[in-house]
């Protein structure tokens, strides 16, 4: 291993107070949950801390609500949907997908003699939509102030083959994400045989196609990584080897957001596969990591298999790495930073702008939902 990555003993500075972000979640897309995990019953699922309930409404569309009920709490998830709505198991009360009671048994508002559904029977919501097999919630502001993520190539089945896979991790948001920002783990945990590495930002206002919509919003992080190495690694590399697939740089090209980010991966200028790493904000250091691969395919079935295999599988190896790294560290420790992590701390700067999006506005969806009619379910 050559002296380029080896570790210089310099501070970039202190850095006092950036572990604070550590725990922090930021506005943005989170994934809720699998969409073949929510069929036609309510799934009882918890999201930032806060029990919720997630359920089908008559076009299919998923909602995600608050999961006790505004009348005496029960617990929605236990209900059904009925004409498109929920109900809840206790007095039959029905919520739409905005949120609003829709029916009272007894109670009325097209029946002047029959008691009103009272105003404060409501369920907050979050905006909520639906894409690449997954269900993502905006968090941290009532309208969303950008849109999810766009890889057209988890779309392009001609293509591309799909792998998705999750891991649960006891870290937080932001210890995942940054993850790819991070260099110098690349030898030490993942065995890549590096040589030497290049650090790159991108110019905001120059996003490549795709991204726009993202950067429009300031919610764009575009940076990449140029590694040298000698060869493919890990347990396959003997069968790429054996393939006669040999590299000498691998290009890590990043199309972050506020809650996860798009990496797309060159061999020797080759595109090979897009990865999209989400996440799901269970409860403190408590987070799901999902990856979604879009990998190439390649001339031939074998071809195709071996790229499957080569980038699909160990990437899947790969994660499980990082998650044994992050399972066992402390999310709001560290802080002496070297100039390899210099993409790190540009991503956390990046980072907070979108935390502190949602302390300008209402922290939460819950907060207050029942004074807000205006709240939607779809974003
Ligand atoms: S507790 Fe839900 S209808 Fe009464
Ligand atoms: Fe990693």
């Amino acid at each position: 291993m050559s002296g380029d990555i080896r570790l210089e003993q310099e501070r970039i500075r202190p850095a006092l107070g950036v572990n604070d972000l550590t725990g922090q979640t930021a506005a943005s897309w989170y994934v809720a949950m699998r969409s073949d995990a929510l069929k036609d019953k309510p799934v009882a699922i918890k999201l930032f801390g806060q029990p919720l309930v997630a359920w089908r409404n008559a076009s299919g569309q998923p909602v995600v609500m608050e999961r006790y009920c505004s009348h005496l709490g029960a617990s929605l998830a236990k209900g059904k949907v009925v004409e498109g709505c929920i109900q809840c198991p206790f007095h039959n009360w029905r919520y739409d997908s905005t949120g609003a009671c829709s029916h009272v048994p007894g109670h009325s508002t097209a029946v002047p003699r029959l008691e009103p559904i009272p105003p404060t029977a409501r369920q907050a919501v979050y905006p909520t939509t639906e894409r690449y097999g997954f269900v993502w919630v905006w968090y941290g502001t009532q309208v969303p102030l950008f849109p999810v993520p766009e890889m057209a190539e988890a779309e392009s089945p001609r293509d591309f083959m799909r792998l998705s896979f999750a891991y649960e991790t006891r870290t937080s948001v932001l210890r995942i994400i940054e993850n790819f920002y991070d260099a110098q783990h690349a030898a030490p945990v993942h065995q890549l045989p590096i040589t030497a590495f290049e650090l790159k930002l991108d110019d905001e206002s120059n996003p490549p196609p795709g991204q726009e919509g993202l950067a429009r919003e300031g919610a764009w992080f575009g940076a990449g990584i140029d590694f040298h190495v000698e060869r493919y690694f890990g347990p396959v590399g003997i069968v790429s080897r054996a393939l006669g697939l040999n590299m000498s740089r691998m290009n890590l090209h990043f199309d972050g957001y506020p809650g996860g980010c798009i990496m797309t991966v060159s061999l020797d200028g080759d595109m090979k596969y897009r990865l999209l790493q989400c996440v799901t904000p269970v409860d403190k250091d408590e987070t799901v990591m999902h990856m979604l691969l879009a990998i190439k395919k390649g001339s031939g079935v074998a071809r195709s298999a071996a790229n499957f295999v080569l980038f699909g599988l160990q990437t899947w190896g790969a994660a499980g790495y990082d998650v044994a790294i992050w399972n066992n560290m402390k999310s709001d420790a560290g802080g002496a930073f070297s100039k390899y992590d210099q993409l790190i701390l540009k991503y956390r700067a990046f980072y907070r702008r979108w935390v502190n999006k949602v302390a300008q506005e209402q922290p939460s969806p819950m907060r207050d939902s029942r004074a807000d009619p205006r709240r939607s379910a779809h974003g």
